[in-house]
């Protein structure tokens, strides 16, 4: 199985990963010959790669991150969860509300211990590519994303269960004040006027406003909404606070917001390959992020997901068949194509191993995610 961007797709390839509609049902079923007309469907729905199964890719199992049903029922719980919590801040608790809000965070919890407990049960590096999905709204998918990686720092960091418990509502809760953000300004493409990010950045404040209200949120979380973008060197919003004034929880939730925002295309801008995504922390590492927490997160990721193309130094072609997990960039490759790009009876190189050590992946399929 290998990843393939949908504009260099065939009719007739066949589908290796099932196709999910946000709501968890499945659009497209793994075996699907794909058809002219589904291709064209697929690129409607705004879906840029997606898995096939072909010769050259054969026997390559891409591990999943998290199991399919548990991230289907958290992108529930979350759209519903942060639907309801609006609600009710607009129509002013009063004892039904308040036993309304206690229900909500309940299964935030319920479904957050599912998530960690997977995590725990499997630990490979985190592939978010690894399901296809259509995303009808950014902020539920972000929230869930960032949820995920922000639980993977955590533990990384050896927090107690409580502390990673409250940083995973803190992320699935981090950007509810965008749901009083216009859509026209969180999709704008280019960029914004200074009105227009003045009422962007507000939505730290209307979020920590929201969450501090109900009764049952730990006010640690209530911060992760309200200190995400704040930054080392105190250029972050909307206090501008600095290095050690920011909370921990904050710290880790900003590396873990970033890292999926630019890793996530977007209507204005394509996204950026992980390990460039990476390579863009590691340029904010002290300024913008902590060292440690950016330092801890490259052990979670995986940095060239399996399945990627990538070109190597010296000039062969092949496909990220397995990843190391103590040696983040250095995966397994099965080479494909030759110096000369063509097309060669594949065979399996470890970067890893001491033979290869000259060789290295100069370049990952820069179409991927367009
Ligand atoms: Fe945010």
């Amino acid at each position: 199985m290998r990843l393939l961007p949908l504009d260099r797709c065939q009719p007739g390839v066949i589908l290796g990963k099932s196709i999910y509609h946000g709501n968890g049902k499945v659009l497209l079923t793994k075996g699907t010959k794909l058809t002219n007309s589904l291709i064209a469907s697929l690129k409607r729905f705004h879906i840029y790669t997606i898995y096939i199964e072909d010769e050259q890719s054969e026997g390559i199992e891409i591990v999943e991150s998290l199991p399919e049903p548990v991230l289907m029922e958290a992108m529930e719980v979350i759209t519903h969860g942060i639907t309801n919590i609006v609600e009710l801040n607009t129509n002013h608790s009063n004892f039904h509300g308040m036993m309304k809000s206690g229900r909500v965070i309940r299964s935030f919890q319920k479904i957050f211990r599912d998530i960690l407990v997977s995590l725990k049960d499997n630990p490979t590096a985190l592939n978010l590519l690894a399901t296809t999905k259509i995303h009808d709204n950014h902020v539920y998918t972000h929230s869930l994303n960032v949820a995920i990686y922000a639980c993977q720092l955590a533990i990384e960091n050896g927090l107690p269960l409580k502390s990673i418990e409250d940083i995973g509502l803190g992320a699935m809760l981090h950007d509810i004040g965008k749901m009083y953000i216009s859509p026209e300004i969180l999709n704008k493409p280019g960029k914004l006027t200074q009105d227009e990010f003045h009422q962007m950045k507000s939505h730290c404040q209307i979020g920590f406003d929201i969450l501090r209200k109900v009764h049952e949120i730990p006010l640690t979380v209530a911060h992760c909404a309200f200190q995400h973008h704040e930054r080392i060197d105190g250029t972050g919003y909307p206090r501008g606070l600095q290095g050690e004034e920011i909370h921990k929880y904050a710290k880790i939730l900003s590396v873990a917001d970033v890292f999926d925002a630019v890793t996530s295309h977007r209507v204005y801008r394509p996204a950026l390959l992980p390990h460039k995504g990476l390579e863009l922390l590691y340029a904010g590492v002290d300024t913008q992020f902590d060292r440690k927490q950016v330092e801890l997160f490259k052990k979670c990721i995986a940095i060239y997901p399996q399945g990627m193309t990538v070109k190597l130094n010296d000039g062969k072609t092949g496909i990220v068949s397995n990843y190391n997990f103590h040696s983040a960039g250095r995966p397994q490759i099965r080479i494909i194509k030759d110096e000369e790009g063509q097309e060669i009876k594949p065979y399996e190189i470890d970067l890893a191993a001491a033979d290869y050590l000259t060789v290295e992946i100069i370049d990952a399929d820069p179409l991927l995610y367009y």
